[in-house]
């Protein structure tokens, strides 16, 4: 059995989290193991960096390497080895998170974007990324009901966010096979029902 590579995208606040216990055990009823992830983050030094770009004021290109270089120690240390078992690895944030918030958010040219990702990983995509699209006023209502302390992307204006779905959705477009885009405007249930049927079609 060979592994597969699923990814969550989406802006703050969009469901990423709420549906990654039911997406898990969809891949696990087929008899994978299922290694659950995020980013940045997923290995010790992942997360000590992870709380760098969370929390720490910086430029937006050493904003993109640390992103890149969490990304690294998580492929070589945790995706990579469980594929190589013929794990399914579901990861919350991928690359397409560092092309929407750095290149769409940020305004970090896409070449080096394209470069960093050549480095970092230049034969491994996601097998299925799964985009949950949602208005950034929504989105950004959703959070507040939430009332816990925002991160440095979180206090964002609400524009910083419809400059990142826009480059989500200019992604999902170049990278069409794999992107399965899920309206996110709707009730949980409709959303996971939605996510559902992405998956049973990205993964027959
Ligand atoms: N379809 C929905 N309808 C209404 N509320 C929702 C829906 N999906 C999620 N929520 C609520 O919106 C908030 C944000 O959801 P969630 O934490 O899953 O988003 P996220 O994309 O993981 O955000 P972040 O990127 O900040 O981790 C939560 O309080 C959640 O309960
Ligand atoms: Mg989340």
């Amino acid at each position: 059995m060979t592994g597969r590579f699923l990814t969550v995208e989406g802006i703050d606040g969009a469901g990423k989290s709420s549906h990654l216990a039911a997406l898990s055990e969809a891949v696990r009823s087929r008899g994978a193991e299922v290694v659950m992830t995020r980013e940045p983050g997923g290995t010790p030094l992942g997360e000590k960096l992870r709380g760098l770009v969370l929390h720490d004021a910086m430029d937006g290109v050493t904003e993109a390497l640390l992103m890149f270089a969490a990304r690294r120690e998580h492929l070589v240390q945790v995706i990579e080895p469980a594929l190589a078992r013929g794990a399914w690895v579901v990861c919350d944030r991928f690359s397409d998170a560092t092309y929407a918030y750095q290149c769409g958010g940020r305004g970090l040219d896409r070449a080096v974007f394209a470069q960093l990702e050549a480095l970092v990983h230049p034969e491994r995509q996601p097998d299925a990324t799964f985009l949950f699209d949602l208005d950034p006023g929504v989105a950004a209502a959703r959070q507040r009901a939430q009332r816990r302390e925002p991160d440095r992307f979180e206090r964002e204006a609400e524009a910083f966010f419809g400059r990142v779905r826009d480059a989500y959705l200019e992604r999902a477009r170049t990278h069409a096979k794999r992107f399965h885009v899920i309206d996110a405007s709707t009730p949980l249930e409709a959303v996971r029902a939605s996510l559902m049927a992405a998956f049973a079609r990205a993964c027959p």
